[in-house]
C-alpha cells in the first residue's frame, strides 16, 4: 500500500496532485487540432442531438460533476438538459421518453441508485449513455454507449480525480454534440484551447498547498463552513462541501447564490465562515454585490477569484482571497475546486480524522 502512494501520506493526497496527468490521460486521443473525437458516442451523435431532453443521473460527486457541465451542454446543443438525482429519480418514477437521453455517471459503475435509475431508463425507451471510470462495469456494460472518463484508479472515499475528468469528458461530450453547428465553432475552438493547457493550469494551483494549509489552521475548530457559487460554480459549491463534510466531518453546505436572500443571509454573523467563489465570468457583478450583502452583515468572508481580481472582491482586507488563474468559462470548475479539495484534505488531517476512510462511508455504495 505505501508503493502505491509513493511519496504522499494518503490516497486521496495522492489522486489530488495527480490531477495534471490523470486529466491528460482523459484527453488523450479524444482531441485532434479544433475538433473532439469520442469513439463511444460517434454513431450515437445524430440520435443525441434529436433527442427532445438529455437528463443527467447520477448520486454525490458524480451527480455535481454533471451539474457543472450541465450549462456548457444546454449553450452548444440547444437541448433542455434536466438533472436527477438517481434515488430521487425512483423514489418519484419520474417521467423518461423514448426520445430522451439519459447520461448516466458514475466513477466505479457499480452504484446501485444509479444502476437501478440505468434499468428503468432502459425499460422506458431512452438512449442510456454512461460516463464512467470503470471499464467493464454494470454501468459501462448495460448502457448502449458511453465515454470511460480513464482518470485511473480512485481509492481515496471521496472522489477528487474523477470529479475533474468527469467534467471533462462532459465538456468534451458537449463539444462533439455542438459539433454541427458554425454559430458557436470560435466559442468550441477557444474552450478546445482552454482544454489543451488544463492539466499545466491545475499543476499551477495545486502550488497553492501550503496556502490551504494555513487556511485549514485557521478553521480548524469551526463547526460549520457555507460555499457559495452559481452558474458554472454552483456544482464547485456543491462538490467543496460535500468533501468537507464527508472527510474533515465538519458541517459543511455548498449554497447557490442567488438564493442567499431566500433564507440563508439570516445565518451569517461575524463567526461563521463562509467562502465565496467569484471567479470572473458572466456571473461577476452578481457575485460582486453578493460579497457586498455579506460584508455588510459582518460575514467572514474567504472569497475565491481570478487572479489579479483581489481589489474587485475585498477591500481594504476586509476578508480572506484565494486567486486562481482564469480559463475558459465551462471549464473553470475544474480549476476552481483544486483549492476546495486541498482544503478539505488539510482540514481532516489537521483535526485527526481518517482521511482514506471516513467512518460511516463505502467507495461504493452497492446497496439500496
Ligand atoms: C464522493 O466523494 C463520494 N464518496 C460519493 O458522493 C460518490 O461520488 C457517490 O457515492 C457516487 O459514486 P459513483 O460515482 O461511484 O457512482
Amino acid at each position: 500500500e505505501q508503493i502505491k502512494k509513493g511519496n504522499y501520506e494518503h490516497f486521496m493526497q495522492k489522486e489530488i496532485h495527480e490531477q495534471p496527468h490523470s486529466l491528460t490521460t482523459t484527453m488523450r486521443g479524444r482531441l485532434r487540432d479544433k475538433s473532439v473525437i469520442l469513439g463511444g458516442l460517434k454513431v450515437h451523435l445524430k440520435t443525441i442531438r434529436h433527442s427532445r431532453r438529455v437528463i443527467f443521473i447520477g448520486c454525490g460527486t458524480s451527480y455535481n460533476a454533471a451539474l457543472a457541465a450541465r450549462p456548457f451542454l444546454e449553450e452548444l446543443s440547444g437541448i433542455p438538459v434536466t438533472m436527477e438525482i438517481a434515488s430521487d429519480l425512483l423514489d418519484r418514477q419520474g417521467p423518461i421518453y423514448r426520445e430522451d437521453t439519459a447520461v448516466f455517471v458514475s466513477q466505479s459503475g457499480e452504484t446501485a441508485d444509479t444502476l437501478l435509475a440505468l434499468e428503468y431508463a432502459l425499460k422506458n425507451g431512452a438512449l442510456c449513455v454512461g460516463i464512467t471510470n470503470t471499464v467493464g462495469s454494470t454501468l459501462a456494460r448495460k448502457t448502449h454507449c458511453g465515454v470511460h472518463i480513464n482518470a485511473g484508479c480512485e481509492i481515496g472515499v471521496a472522489s477528487t480525480k474523477a470529479y475533474t475528468s468527469q467534467i471533462v469528458v462532459m465538456t468534451m461530450m458537449a463539444l462533439a454534440i455542438g459539433d454541427d453547428k458554425i454559430s458557436t465553432q470560435a466559442r468550441r475552438e477557444a474552450t478546445i484551447d482552454s482544454l489543451y493547457n488544463l492539466p499545466n493550469v491545475v499543476r499551477e494551483v495545486l502550488q497553492r498547498d501550503g496556502e490551504m494549509k494555513d487556511l485549514a489552521k485557521s478553521l480548524i475548530d469551526e463547526e460549520s463552513l457555507l460555499v457559495f457559487g452559481r452558474g458554472y460554480n454552483y456544482a464547485t459549491a456543491l462538490e467543496g462541501a460535500l468533501k468537507v463534510k464527508e472527510v474533515a466531518l465538519m458541517h459543511s453546505e455548498g449554497m447557490l447564490a442567488g438564493e442567499m436572500k431566500h433564507g440563508p443571509l439570516a445565518l451569517v454573523d461575524e463567526s461563521l465562515p463562509i467562502i465565496v467563489i467569484a471567479t470572473n465570468d458572466s456571473c461577476f457583478s452578481k457575485q460582486q454585490s453578493v460579497i457586498q450583502q455579506l460584508r455588510a452583515r459582518k460575514g467572514r468572508l474567504i472569497v475565491m477569484c481570478s487572479e489579479g481580481d483581489a481589489s474587485l472582491v475585498c477591500h481594504s482586507g476586509s476578508c480572506r482571497v484565494i486567486e486562481v488563474p482564469q480559463v475558459a468559462d465551462c471549464l473553470q470548475p475544474v480549476v476552481n475546486i483544486i483549492p476546495l479539495q486541498l482544503l478539505a484534505y488539510h482540514l481532516t488531517v489537521l483535526r485527526g480524522y481518517n482521511v482514506d476512510q471516513p467512518r460511516n462511508l463505502a467507495k461504493s455504495v452497492t446497496t439500496l
